[in-house]
């Protein structure tokens, strides 16, 4: 088959922050916008992994919604990108089956997500995990790498782009792959024609950002931060951004120099505005020389930080807004299109694969 297929996915945790944003799914439009006529770009927002963790209904509907207007917004286009939503293709939890026949618990055990998630020390045990005083770890938390494969398996993903976080999962779906190719490229189905296996997925880490809380730039930026000044949403307002960069902890050295470990607060919002723009600057030192030539205060520094920022999201922002101001069934009709194009895709997989399984 020519051409890349790309495959990814994002919790539909509602809009995404600044360090989703410049961490990881910039880079999905940039793939899509690189994208040669032969390829294939297939962007899923993954519910069913969403409810691996508790979830209020209509919370999760409306988060759904703003998942998928942020991902329209940020430039992913449907015309040329497959953009839908996980559970609109039954074959995920289908191929899901099928490869946890084969998936090892012990491999899964040694998983850092389930232990994280389920607030389990690192060396947790699954088979010991439902501690009396403790939740009892689910399986389906612990099964999600199972379904994460089959996500990518699914489309015959040939290229994954995903944040440091996920490569341990991309490895298992890797090794998953391999498994289900030794046993089965070898058996002879009923139609004589040997089933051609899954391609391997390759990584494409996304270039290292990390974008840290305006708060404590000793943490990266979070939705999960209890204080919302710590982060930026793609949608704030310019008031809104102003504010939160004017609130930014940086540090009482005078002027504007860059360094990591004795600047944190004000190398962040330095890397920020690089990284806005970075077609702007040949380099961070740039900026840094630019400003500390011109004796420029914190005050202004923050401004023009803030500014950036405000240029960088405002057609984001106007886009995002016009979406979520359609009627919410016509958005979810556009999405289940999406997952129209997805299932044909998804059901030729699946169909070769039971084939040579005897199903
Ligand atoms: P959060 O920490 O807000 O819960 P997620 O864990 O859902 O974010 O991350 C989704 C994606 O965004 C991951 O691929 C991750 O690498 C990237 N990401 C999240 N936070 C940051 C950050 N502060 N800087 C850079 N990338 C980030
Ligand atoms: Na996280």
């Amino acid at each position: 088959e020519p051409g890349k297929t790309i495959f990814s996915g994002i919790q539909p945790t509602g809009v995404p922050h600044l360090g989703n944003y410049l961490g990881a799914l910039r880079q999905w439009v940039k793939l899509q916008d690189e994208a040669g006529s032969d390829d294939r770009m297939l962007y899923c927002v993954v519910d069913l992994h969403a409810v691996t963790m508790p979830q209020d209904p209509r919370a999760l509907i409306k988060s759904t919604m703003e998942t998928y207007a942020s991902l329209i917004a940020i430039g992913l286009d449907p015309k040329r990108s497959v953009i839908f939503s996980q559970q609109d293709v039954l074959e995920h939890t289908q191929l899901m089956w099928l490869l946890s026949c084969h998936a090892s618990m012990g491999y899964l055990g040694r998983m850092t997500q389930w232990k994280s998630k389920s607030g389990m020390a690192d060396d947790a045990n699954p088979m010991e995990a439902s501690a009396p005083n403790k939740p009892a770890l689910k399986l389906g938390l612990f099964s999600y790498p199972v379904l994460q494969a089959a996500d990518i398996l699914l489309y015959r993903t040939t290229h994954v782009p995903v944040g440091e976080d996920q490569a341990q999962h991309l490895e298992f779906a890797r090794e998953l792959a391999n498994s289900m190719n030794h046993t089965y490229c070898r058996a002879t189905p009923p139609s004589q024609t040997p089933w051609e296996g899954f391609p391997l997925p390759q990584t494409i880490l996304s270039p290292a950002k990390r974008i840290m809380s305006l708060q404590d730039p000793a943490k990266k930026m979070s939705k999960s931060d209890p204080d919302p000044r710590s982060r930026i949403l793609i949608t704030d307002s310019a008031d809104v951004i102003e504010k939160k960069i004017r609130h930014a902890l940086t540090d009482s050295i005078q002027g504007v120099s860059y360094d990591r470990e004795l600047r944190p607060g004000v190398s962040n919002l330095i890397d920020i505005m690089y990284y806005m723009d970075e077609s702007k600057y040949t380099s961070v030192e740039q900026i840094v020389d630019g400003m500390s030539g011109a004796n420029v205060t914190m005050k202004t520094m923050k401004n023009q930080v803030a500014k950036s920022i405000v240029e960088c999201l405002a057609p984001i922002r106007e886009r995002y807004f016009e979406i979520m101001a359609r009627r919410p069934e016509d958005v979810a009709e556009e999405m289940r299109e999406g997952a129209v194009v997805a299932g044909r895709r998804a059901r030729s997989t699946l169909d070769r694969l039971k084939e040579a399984m005897g199903l």
